[in-house]
């Protein structure tokens, strides 16, 4: 039984963690590689998704599957929806939703996701407490907060003003509301955290280039420091 299973969307948000494993191993499942291996004294396996729910559900159960962690932590960049967040500063999940899921027509409350009579999905208390504490160490601005996903880069002010009003969400990103929905479905412990790239509004799309790898390290970093806590 592997202690932790690590995911993120794209190569800055894992390629740091993946280069510090030792005993490294690799196993290759529907075109996502797996990399199993020794950090900070912990037995991990650490996984690029790819972009997008369905990449991130599709990857999450094969690692649960294959791997049986006791802890999914989702680590990258996100767009920030709460007042005062600038690049840089995190956001720990300890809720998560999906802002693009919509059976209001037939009489559901937004969000809502079929089955599970959940709009929101909780993250593990004990790593929100570990992370929040570690950030605090590392000298990180961090808030806990309810992170909201969907297939969609936000990149204007009408539809960023729409996830907070409905969702009440601190950031958006695009991956964490599925590997929550996922690991709810399996019954494993989850986490997000997300290092802040852009304000997801008019200028996120030249923020966010700028600020995409810093941020995604520090988002690293903060996952790092879970896993020795852990
Ligand atoms: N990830 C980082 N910034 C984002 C944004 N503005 N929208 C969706 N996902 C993001």
């Amino acid at each position: 039984m592997i202690d932790i299973g690590i995911i993120g969307a794209m190569a800055p948000e894992v390629e740091e963690l993946i280069s510090l494993l030792g005993d490294h191993r690799t196993a290759r499942v529907s075109g996502v590689d797996y990399h199993e291996g020794f950090l900070e004294g912990k037995h991990v396996v650490v996984a690029q998704c790819g972009i997008g729910k369905v990449y991130a559900a599709t990857s999450c159960e094969a690692m649960i599957l294959r791997y049986s962690p006791r802890l999914i932590v989702n680590t990258g960049v996100a767009g920030a929806l709460a007042k005062g967040l600038v690049p840089g500063d995190t956001v720990i999940a300890d809720r998560l939703c999906q802002h693009d899921m919509d059976t209001t027509p037939v009489g559901d409350p937004k969000g809502l996701i079929s089955g599970t009579g959940k709009i929101y999905f909780d993250t593990d208390p004990r790593s929100v407490k570990i992370l929040t504490e570690e950030a605090a160490m590392l000298g990180m601005r961090a808030q806990v907060g309810i992170i909201a996903s969907g297939d969609q880069f936000i990149a204007s002010r009408e539809e960023r003003d729409r996830i907070i009003r409905e969702f009440s969400a601190s950031a958006c990103e695009m991956e964490g509301g599925a590997i929550a929905q996922t690991c709810y479905l399996n019954s494993t412990p989850c986490v997000v955290i997300r290092a802040i790239s852009d304000s997801a509004d008019g200028e996120a799309s030249v923020d966010y280039p700028t600020f995409l790898v810093s941020a995604a390290k520090k988002s690293a970093a903060l996952t790092r420091a879970l896993v020795r806590r852990y």
